[in-house]
């Protein structure tokens, strides 16, 4: 980890996959330029809380935009990273983060994505469609749902007998969980650049 990273807080919602490649990579080194400083869930049962405790990380729950922001900015947070995180962000609460919150969806945005793609939907929609390629996007969060600035991009393979949960696993375990550890380095490492007035 480098002097003075930049502060991250993860938002989820469910099972935290996602949140648990940014803990692995942070220690294997990928994640150097930015801390895991605090996760909110707006769900009590979200095991994406059981993995910030086993890590020690302070974990949050409330479903209170409001209180997300104090919490934010209690922490001095710089980077706000939703993995998995399901509720959708007030305009308001965006114009707080400009170009520093970052989504990970699951599909090649514009693809299978906006209202009502989230989850195991996205691979429904992806098999149903009868795509061959299929993959995830990394992208900065505005006003509309899955539309700000990529990041970066990930393809993966859609095989013969996939259903919408091989496919969920193929998709993380190929893209996701890949893209968000290179993505939050990367805006990590752009905070601290930018702090050093570079
Ligand atoms: C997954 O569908 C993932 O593609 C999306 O949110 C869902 C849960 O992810 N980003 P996680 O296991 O909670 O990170």
């Amino acid at each position: 980890m480098l002097k003075d990273p930049a502060r991250i807080a993860v938002m989820v919602s469910g099972g935290g996959t996602n949140l648990q490649a940014l803990i692995d990579a942070e220690k294997k080194g990928v994640l150097r330029s930015g801390l895991i400083e605090l996760v909110i869930s707006d769900n009590p049962e979200a095991y994406a809380m059981e993995r910030a405790r086993e890590n020690g990380i302070e974990a949050v729950f409330t479903k209170d935009e409001n209180e997300m922001i104090s919490l934010l900015e209690d922490h001095g947070i710089e980077l706000v990273v939703l993995a998995g995180f399901l509720k959708i962000l007030s305009p308001d609460f965006i114009r707080r983060y400009p170009e520093r919150i970052i989504n990970i969806h699951p599909s090649l945005i514009p693809s299978f994505c906006g209202k009502g793609a989230y989850g195991l939907h996205v691979h429904e929609k992806a098999l149903a469609y009868g795509v061959k390629v299929t993959g995830a996007t990394v992208h900065f969060v505005n006003e509309i749902p899955d539309g700000g600035r990529i990041i970066a991009q990930k393809a993966v393979a859609v095989e013969e007998n996939d259903t919408p949960e091989t496919l969920q696993r193929r998709v993380m375990e190929q893209a996701e969980w890949k893209l968000l550890p290179a993505a939050c380095e990367k805006v990590s490492a752009k905070i601290r650049r930018e702090r050093m007035g570079k």
